[in-house]
């Protein structure tokens, strides 16, 4: 039965080093407008009433979140980051399970490197899926077309063959779930040594549904130099 008074609880994993960015200070703490990257990803889950508590995993030799004013902020708990993006969302969920949260309680992992999310996206998200079982993440369908390549080069590639783009989504964060399904779904891809890059590919391993709401393609993730460049065009028109 799902519970009606469910909370809801944000990770942020911010342990990465961000390297492909090409700076020596890891992409969640460059400079933003007037900001830094990881205060603006974290600022819709600040503001919103229905998030209780937000946990940011950081790397453990971290230099900079303590300089930041947002490391005061009283709705913040901090937990030290693993090895991979998958073990750092694990360490959080520990924590949560240790301590405030409740089983049936929802976790929306975000990326601190996904500065643009916009409050409406986030609110759709929680609303969308409030009464679900299991969850589900922002999303958006692809308007390119998509070619399969045969091997991965650096620049030149040859194609295998064309996807149908009707039935292909973009996954963004938040990713919504239940937190002791998500805590399952972790442990059983780090069990069976199963790689994942999102918490979704976790849900479906263990063979649950995950939904798909239709987010602003606009939440991108900054993964290289002209991503940050994009960014600060974004939020500079964004109303927040
Ligand atoms: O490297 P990638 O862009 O996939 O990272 C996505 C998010 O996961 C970033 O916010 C990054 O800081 C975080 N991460 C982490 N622990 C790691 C690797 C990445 O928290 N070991």
């Amino acid at each position: 039965m799902v519970s009606a008074t469910s909370r809801h609880w944000a990770i942020i994993p911010a342990a990465g080093a961000g390297s492909r960015v090409g700076s020596i200070t890891p992409k969640q703490y460059l400079p933003i407008n007037d900001t830094t990257v990881i205060e603006a990803s974290l600022y819709c889950f600040l503001k919103h009433p229905e998030i209780a508590g937000v946990v940011v995993a950081l790397h453990e030799g971290d230099q900079h979140w303590a300089t930041l004013s947002v490391a005061k902020n009283e709705k913040i708990h901090t937990v030290v980051g693993g090895k991979s993006r998958a073990d750092s969302v694990n360490n959080a969920v520990e924590y949560l399970i240790n301590t405030p949260a409740d089983d049936t309680d929802f976790v929306l992992v975000h990326d601190a490197a996904r500065p643009c999310l916009r409050y409406s996206d986030l609110e759709l998200l929680i609303s969308t899926l409030k009464t679900d079982e299991v969850g589900g993440v922002l999303a958006s369908p692809v308007s390119d077309t998509l070619k399969l390549v045969k091997s991965k080069e650096q620049t030149v590639n040859t194609v295998s063959e064309t996807l149908d783009r009707d039935k292909i989504w973009r996954a963004f964060t938040p990713q919504m779930f239940r937190l002791k399904l998500l805590k399952q779904a972790l442990t059983h891809s780090k069990d069976k040594s199963i790689v994942i890059t999102d918490e979704a590919s976790a849900i479906e391993a263990i063979n649950l549904q995950v939904k798909l709401v239709q987010g602003h393609s606009d939440n991108i993730k900054i993964t290289h130099q002209e991503d940050l460049e994009l960014a600060e065009v974004i939020l500079k028109n964004q109303w927040r």
